[in-house]
């Protein structure tokens, strides 16, 4: 199976997590792209979607989902959302695509955050993943050398604004033992925004596609 095949087949596999006449918080990324396409065969079943980037919320209307803001949203059963790391404790690592702000709000607002990934995601230890964080342009050098005194070697993503007009560093050569521990001390840097390490408010399901069908891992109690 190719890499896309397995992206749809989880992609499938989450529909079953959407709650009727409910709205879906959407995340973003190619395997979302996947779910968002797959999401349109029951719109008529859903109250709409609540989306974490521009992208996704265009590719929601086209597919003529009807996309809401989440301030207008009382409550959202469940999150829909890749990874570019996941952990079998279901820490990860997200914002390869750059909307890792966006995606921490509406996971945090979530009941349940429903991780999909093909099996290549699944890793023993986070960090072979350059960690993204989104910083504030003003805090760039000084988020840069708190990152070199943590063993850490960023890189300014070239050519990139988010959607809130930050900045993504990119944080090479980091080994994550302690993911929620990392997690905090990044929120602690002044001028972070938001750091890609999703520990504190991990998955509660993951739904990994491998070449033997989808495996359901959920977060233990
Ligand atoms: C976007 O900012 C990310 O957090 C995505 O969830 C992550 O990069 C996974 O993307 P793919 O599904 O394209 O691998």
């Amino acid at each position: 199976m190719t890499q896309d095949e397995l992206k749809q087949q989880v992609a499938q596999a989450a529909l079953e997590h959407v709650v009727e006449d409910a709205v879906v918080g959407v995340g973003s990324g190619s395997t979302v792209n996947c779910f968002i396409d797959a999401l349109a065969s029951m719109k008529n079943r859903i109250d709409g979607a609540v989306a974490a980037s521009d992208a996704s919320a265009e590719r929601l209307k086209k597919h003529g989902i009807r996309v809401v803001d989440l301030n207008s949203v009382a409550e959202l059963p469940v999150y829909i959302d890749g990874a570019d790391e996941i952990t079998e404790h279901l820490h990860m690592i997200k914002g390869g695509g750059g909307a890792l702000t966006r995606e921490k709000i509406v996971a945090a607002v979530a009941r349940k955050f429903v991780c999909i990934c093909d099996a290549s995601k699944l890793v023993p230890v986070l960090g072979k993943y350059p960690l993204p964080l989104e910083v504030v342009p003003m805090a760039r050098s000084h988020v840069g050398r708190e990152m070199l005194r943590r063993g850490a070697q960023p890189v300014l993503r070239e050519n990139f604004k988010t959607d809130n007009g930050n900045l993504i560093l990119d944080c090479h050569g980091l080994t994550v033992l302690d993911p929620p521990a990392l997690e905090r001390d990044l929120d602690g840097i002044a001028g972070v925004v938001t750091n890609g390490i999703f520990a504190r408010r991990g998955a509660d399901v993951l739904l990994l596609g491998t070449p033997d069908g989808v495996k359901t891992t959920r977060r233990k109690a």
